[in-house]
């Protein structure tokens, strides 16, 4: 922690001059989760608490999908991304002239984007949806098929519990997609009693052998509520640490894989956001209103 001192100091001191907020994912390492975060949350939670924000300046610890999200809900705010390389394997596999080719192929399909998206997507869509809320977007529609992108297996894992049709995509996040169904066996084996929790954007059979499926805010939730003895996060690793910071009664067990763009973002590079304002993330104003109608249909679901 003494070599985290002085980063921290120096932030928080920064955050007062310049009236910052710091807003962190579920998968920022603790000592910016807990040493300088003001929000804290899973993508739904942070595009909410965006939306509130009462302070000049955000500096998004997580990624540029997430840093855009919040721009479109405060236009008049500078909202900086410590490392503009953040990116997302999701974000990076669709683009705006492959939805329009979808809606050709589908004609009156309605086209839910998830928030892993760059604005020019989400501005392409109808509406958005997070892991936490993919369920009732899609039936907050109304209709008995829905076009859902771009993660595969997040549009499987919820075709699995709804009667609307899903169509999709061929997007996949690259660190839950590394999970199989063996590493669930292999650690139910060597751990008995363990609970095992995944996140909707591993494989299908993946989530089929867990014993709960939630975003990061709902695998929290969950340790929180049923408190099991033994538990493991099939996520992020950086998820199961700052969890476990509130359950000193719970063991973790910890296989997990890294997310390279989350841990772009440093003590150090927030530190320089805030001293040289940068990188300040702008959204092209000719797709910004219907980036934002498209997340905000999403947060009056
Ligand atoms: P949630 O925090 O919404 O569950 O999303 C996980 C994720 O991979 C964000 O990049
Ligand atoms: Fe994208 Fe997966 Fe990293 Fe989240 S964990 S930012 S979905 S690559």
């Amino acid at each position: 922690w003494l070599s985290f001192e002085d980063d921290v100091e120096a932030i928080l001191a920064l955050k007062q001059r310049r009236n910052a907020v710091i807003l962190a994912h579920n998968y920022q390492t603790p000592e910016i989760f807990h040493g300088v975060a003001d929000i804290v949350g899973d993508s739904l939670a942070l595009a909410r608490k965006a939306m509130e924000v009462e302070a000049d300046v955000i500096v998004l610890a997580g990624v540029h999908f997430m840093a855009e999200t919040a721009k479109l809900l405060n236009p008049e705010k500078t909202v900086l991304i410590p490392d503009m390389g953040a990116g997302c394997s999701l974000a990076d596999s669709i683009t705006p002239e492959d939805i329009a080719l979808l809606r050709q192929a589908h004609p009156g399909v309605p086209v839910i984007t998830y928030v892993n998206t760059s604005a020019a997507v989400k501005a392409a869509s109808d509406i958005c949806c997070t892991s936490g809320n993919a369920r009732q977007v899609v039936e907050s529609l109304g209709v008995p098929k829905v076009l859902m992108l771009p993660d595969e297996y997040l549009a499987q894992n919820v075709a699995r519990e709804t009667s609307v049709e899903i169509l999709t995509w061929h997007g996949h996040c690259e660190v839950h997609e590394l999970f199989t169904a063996d590493d669930i066996r292999e650690l139910r084996a060597a751990h008995p009693g363990v609970v095992v929790l995944a996140h909707p954007e591993c494989p299908p059979d993946v989530v089929k052998a867990a014993d709960f499926a939630g975003s990061t805010a709902g695998m929290s939730d969950y340790v929180g509520r049923e408190k099991p003895g033994r538990v493991v996060l099939i996520t992020e690793c950086s998820m199961s640490d700052n969890v476990a910071v509130h359950h000193p009664d719970v063991e973790f067990v910890r296989p997990c894989n890294l997310c390279p763009h989350m841990k772009r973002i440093t003590l150090k590079n927030i530190r320089q956001a805030l001293e040289e304002n940068r990188h300040e993330v702008t959204v092209d104003p000719t797709i910004a209103d219907a980036a934002r109608r498209a997340v905000e249909r999403m947060l009056a679901v």
